[in-house]
């Protein structure tokens, strides 16, 4: 790959500072890197490869001899200064809005859907929520064996999905908390430390989270099945850093749980964690600082074995957003 001018909107936060360092560790040849966020953070440098970047503020002329624009900020701002990107010619990754919400863009977890990947075609790259590309990995491979019917799951997602603010107000709640005294709910719609809350998003018209509404949908798209049948509960869990998830899984058929083991075994992505008597299997805390989605726990859930549990848990910063973006865009540029 020839090296290439980066720029990174919201370099700042927490996507924006994991994404630096996925480009630094996978030695993506960067020419020039161009670190854009709020005026807040103007006159801050961030390093990379030993050398400090200075953070900008945006303005229209941003994009000019960009090659690809990272967007991670908020959606209103990709709302604004994306088709300013696209339209300087940048390949354009925006984890901000849901794929749904963006014309012509395309929803990519490589290892699924990344071979036909084109930088010519492909001008806006949308990376999916964190939780379906955990998700839509493990059970991609469990559909290569049989056919899926029906899909239950309760996801655990970590306050740093509501990036540093959720990190930081979970912080203050635990100290608050531990010195008795009372915790402001901050960014979150109730107190989060030593609590559960089974809402992620807000809620519109139905009984779902517009979170949960995207992540089904999401699924049925990387999944390639509009058949499937999927329920899910979003849970925000007092967690720092990962997410995981509890899945119900039926098939068309009885499969043997050798078969789904062998394609967890070999799929690229995927790290299956199940030796459950030596307490292995997956959970955030080992999660993180690791790329691949953990797979455990998997055991039939009846006697014909046409359903089958399992666990799975992600780093919701590195797989989920940060190296799937980057991922992307070194896919679509060897195709
Ligand atoms: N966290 C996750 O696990 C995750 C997963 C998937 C998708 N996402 C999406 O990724 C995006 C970033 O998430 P995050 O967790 O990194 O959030 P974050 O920690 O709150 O960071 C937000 C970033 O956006 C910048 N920003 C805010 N307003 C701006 C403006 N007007 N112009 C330019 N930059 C602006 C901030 O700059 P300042 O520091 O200067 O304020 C900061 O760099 C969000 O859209 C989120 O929905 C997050």
């Amino acid at each position: 790959m020839i090296p290439l001018t980066i720029a990174v909107v919201g370099a700042t936060g927490a996507v924006g500072r994991q994404l630096i360092e996925v480009l630094e560790e996978r030695e993506f040849p960067v020419r020039n890197l161009r670190l854009y966020a709020s005026e807040n953070s103007v006159g801050d440098f961030i390093d990379f490869c030993d050398e400090p970047v200075a953070v900008q503020a945006l303005d229209k002329d941003s994009f000019i001899d960009v090659d690809v624009a990272f967007f991670c900020a908020t959606q209103s701002v990709s709302e604004e200064f994306l088709p300013r990107a696209k339209q300087a010619g940048a390949l354009c990754v925006d984890a901000t809005a849901p794929w749904i919400a963006r014309e012509a863009a395309t929803l990519v977890v490589p290892e699924i859907n990344g071979a036909s990947l084109d930088r010519a075609k492909h001008r806006v790259l949308s990376n999916p929520a964190s939780v379906t590309t955990m998700l839509a990995l493990p059970l991609a491979q469990l559909a290569s064996c049989v056919a899926l019917k029906k899909v239950v799951i309760t996801t655990f997602e970590s306050v740093s999905g509501c990036g540093i603010k959720g990190v930081d107000d979970l912080r203050k709640q635990c100290g608050e908390l531990l010195n008795g005294r009372p915790a402001k709910k901050g960014c979150f719609p109730h107190q989060m430390a030593f609590n559960c809350v089974p809402q992620v998003g807000t809620f519109g018209e139905g009984r779902e989270t517009d979170h949960e509404q995207r992540v089904q949908m999401e699924l049925l798209h990387l999944l390639g099945n509009d058949r499937l049948e999927v329920a899910l509960t979003a849970m925000r869990v007092p967690v720092f850093y990962g997410d995981c998830a509890s899945l119900y899984v039926e098939f068309d058929q009885s499969v043997d749980v050798n078969c789904l083991e062998q394609a967890l075994t070999d799929a690229p992505g995927i790290e299956l964690l199940d030796d459950a008597s030596q307490g292995e299997y997956p959970m955030p805390i080992d999660s993180a600082g690791v790329d691949d989605v953990q797979v455990g726990r998997l055991r039939p859930a009846n006697d014909a074995s046409t359903a089958f549990q399992v666990f799975v848990a992600m780093d919701n910063l590195r797989k989920g957003t940060a190296v799937n973006m980057v991922q992307m865009v070194e896919q679509a540029w060897r195709n």
